[in-house]
């Protein structure tokens, strides 16, 4: 994969998940990881782990809903690496809930961690890349952010600006050669189900991942081949189902 040698990519939400699974596929094609997340026991595993198999990872704790710590982490992806090559918005949370049980806390989390940690990963990205005319902005959707279902509303909702984000982005930032790729995952198997507390929901959204979710490689390895192509080519939208999920 030699478009993948020697890129510096960011991952946020890299302690679990499909995060960790793009990590491992990315650093054992090359790249040069900056891991990031808050759990810094896994994080510290995961760049052992990669350091272990020949790759090259340093990690930040980072919480995405934080422009801050957002900044500090690029500043330090530069420090380390030079340069910035590809971000990848992964960080994310979905506790579904219906609407009438009023779960605000919940509403507001997704708000943050989706759409604000997406846009302030944007926002710390984008001067080191716009100067460099080159850089690749991938943010993970869902196929929630396609079809809106009963007790998904607000995470949806925060899927869909995902996108629109993404399709914002690309427009204002194709002159300066820099790619947008949207990834919409359907059921994949991770810890993401895990923050959903509303009793009427869970088990059928269990039952669900149990049936069908595949694994966060699948994911990982179509993150990949959007990185791989060569700088002319954007790969913009991928949804990547379980091929018995319906919606
Ligand atoms: N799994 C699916 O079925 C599925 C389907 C469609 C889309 N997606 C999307 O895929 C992405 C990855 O999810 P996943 O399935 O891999 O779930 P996951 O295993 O729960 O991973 C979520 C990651 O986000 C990080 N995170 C959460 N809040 C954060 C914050 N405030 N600051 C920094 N990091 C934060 C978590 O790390 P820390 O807790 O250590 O911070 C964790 O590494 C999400 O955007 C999700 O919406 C997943």
């Amino acid at each position: 994969m030699p478009n993948n040698q020697n890129k510096v990519v960011i991952i946020t939400g890299a302690s679990s998940g499909i995060g960790e699974a793009t990590a491992k596929e990315l650093a054992s094609k090359g790249a040069k990881l900056v891991l990031a997340a808050r759990r810094e026991d896994r994080l510290m595993k995961l760049q052992e782990e990669i350091r272990n198999h020949g790759g090259q990872a340093i990690y930040k704790v980072t919480d995405v809903t934080s422009s801050e710590q957002m900044e500090e982490l690029a500043e330090y992806a530069l420090k380390e690496f030079g340069q910035i090559d590809v971000l990848v918005n992964n960080a994310g949370v979905m506790p579904h809930s219906f609407l009438y049980k009023k779960k605000i806390d919940d509403w507001n989390k997704m708000i943050d961690v989706n759409i604000k940690g997406v846009l302030y990963g944007i926002a710390a990205v984008l001067p080191s890349m716009r100067e460099r005319k080159s850089g690749h902005i991938i943010n993970l959707s869902s196929v929630a952010g396609h079809f809106v279902g009963a007790g998904s509303t607000v995470y949806a909702g925060t899927k869909f600006a995902v996108r629109a984000i993404s399709e914002g982005l690309r427009k204002e930032e194709y002159g300066n050669n820099i790619r947008s790729t949207i990834i919409s995952p359907g059921a994949v198997k991770s810890e993401l189900t895990q923050s959903i507390t509303d009793i009427d929901l869970k088990p059928g959204i269990d039952k669900l991942y149990e049936d069908l979710a595949i694994d966060a490689e699948s994911i990982a390895r179509a993150i990949a081949y959007a990185i791989e192509q060569p700088s002319d080519v954007a790969i913009n939208e991928m949804i990547i189902r379980p091929t018995h999920q319906e919606r």
